[in-house]
């Protein structure tokens, strides 16, 4: 007699069997390299802070006002009368931090193991896009509680789309639905946050992943595992999927867990790192902040932006300094010439180019929370420049030199021989 289980599923795969058929080609018969390490928890981890965002994101909708006159004390309300709803916004805001943690990690992978390299350029470009998406929902999010931060915030960046030559004005219009930051805008930021991004997001994710199962994954030592097969056809270095990886997938979720909940219940705003100070003020039209700065996640761009100097009084050089900080991303396949993979088998080059380049993030990142007077002031023979203004400059070039000369260092890098099978 079979299991009540197992009558049930075969009752569903006599009439659909396609769900049995993708669930073996997906987990149970998806045969992944035997090798992955701790680089390799982050991918089930961004999944996972995926759903808590929309799950979390769903019941704060029950309560959230998205009205310019309703919206800052609908959050109060939340966070003060609704039972439980402290615990919501904090999760959904102290998780919107860790879904970018756990995605910079997800890419730093990419580029340890040259994960980007042929045949997963798709799921390298699929992962550029969700990445763009991902800012854009943190971006339209951050105007919902209508606090200063919020209100100043979208202020600036939405005026940067008013330096594009001829249709700028138009343009950065459009977008508010309003001379300046609205109730309009704060409906369609709405609309675009909770349904249209996250419906985006979903569907990214999916191809994402669809890619990735097509071509097989990488792993550490950056080899196809497909090269060398058994009689059945099966990987000889490679795992199924479940139960082998749900397993260890499920253990990171464990940890993940338990390190975002002594974050959430102990520091969920970060110093101001995770919800600005400035925040927990209602925005207010009249009265601009004294220091705007955006969430840690995107500070190295506004660095970048920061950094280039204004031209015939637009700021339009470093807007298009900032959008190319992030588009170069998709070239980065093609900017790669060497044909080793894994960090453990590639010469000196790519090894400093990296490091260097995760420091002139970090340094990046870190100049973007600041004001430009963080450090102080140059003597009169630098015309008095702010330090940090000039240091932001030579780490915005340090950052594109990162991929500019890429073709060049790693064609000419002397790369160590490549094991034929995995190493464990
Ligand atoms: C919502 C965000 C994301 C989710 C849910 C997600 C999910 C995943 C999953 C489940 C895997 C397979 C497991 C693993 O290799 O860790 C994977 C692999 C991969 N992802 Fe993502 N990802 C996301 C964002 C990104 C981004 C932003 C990039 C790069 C810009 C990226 C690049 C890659 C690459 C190159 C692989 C293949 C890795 C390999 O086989 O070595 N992903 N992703």
């Amino acid at each position: 007699m079979a299991s009540p289980i197992t009558a049930v599923w075969n009752w569903v795969d006599e009439r659909m069997p396609t769900l049995g058929e993708e669930y073996r080609k997906h987990m149970s018969e998806y045969y992944a390299p035997k090798n992955f390490n701790f680089w390799y928890y982050f991918g089930a981890m961004s999944m996972l802070v995926l759903v808590i965002q929309i799950v979390s994101g769903i019941f704060l909708t029950m309560n959230y006002k998205p009205d310019a006159a309703l919206a800052f004390g609908s959050v109060e309300y939340i966070m003060r009368d609704v039972p439980g709803g402290w615990l919501i916004r904090y999760i959904h805001s102290t998780g919107a931090s860790m879904f970018f943690i756990v995605v910079y990690l997800h890419m730093f992978r990419a580029l340890l193991y040259g994960s980007y390299k042929k045949p997963r350029e798709l799921v390298w470009i699929f992962g550029v896009i969700i990445y763009l998406s991902l800012m854009g929902e943190a971006f339209f999010g951050y105007l919902l509680p209508w606090g200063q931060m919020s209100y100043w915030g979208a202020q600036v960046i939405v005026n940067l789309f008013s330096s594009v030559p001829f249709i700028g004005p138009d343009l950065s219009i459009w977008i508010r639905g309003d001379y300046v930051v609205s109730d309009a805008t704060l409906n369609r930021f709405f609309a675009l946050h909770v349904i249209a991004i996250p419906l985006v997001l979903i569907g990214l994710v999916a191809a994402h992943i669809l890619a990735l199962h097509d071509v097989g994954s990488n792993n550490p030592d950056g080899i196809e595992i497909k090269k060398h097969k058994d009689a059945n056809g099966r990987p000889l270095d490679g795992i199924p999927f479940h139960p082998y990886y749900t397993v260890k997938d499920a253990a990171g979720a464990v940890i993940f867990l338990a390190v975002f909940s002594v974050i959430l219940f102990f520091v969920p705003e970060m110093g101001g790192y995770f919800l600005e100070y400035n925040n927990f003020i209602p925005a207010d039209p009249l009265k601009t902040p004294q220091h705007i700065a955006p969430v840690w996640y995107f500070t190295p761009y506004y660095s970048i932006l920061r950094a280039v100097p204004p031209l015939f009084n637009s700021q339009f050089p470093g807007v298009m300094a900032m959008g190319l900080a992030t588009l170069i991303l998709f070239l980065l396949p093609w900017l790669d010439r060497d044909p080793v993979r894994s960090i453990r088998y590639r010469g000196g080059y790519f090894k400093t180019a990296l490091a260097i380049f995760v420091f002139t993030f970090l340094v990046l990142g870190y100049l973007g929370t600041e004001p430009t007077n963080v450090w102080g002031q140059f003597g009169a023979w630098m015309g008095n420049a702010d330090r940090a203004t000039v240091a932001a400059r030579v780490f915005t070039a340090l950052y594109f030199a990162f991929f500019i000369l890429m073709p060049w260092y790693t064609a000419i890098d002397k790369s160590k021989p490549v094991p034929d099978r995995v190493t464990m």
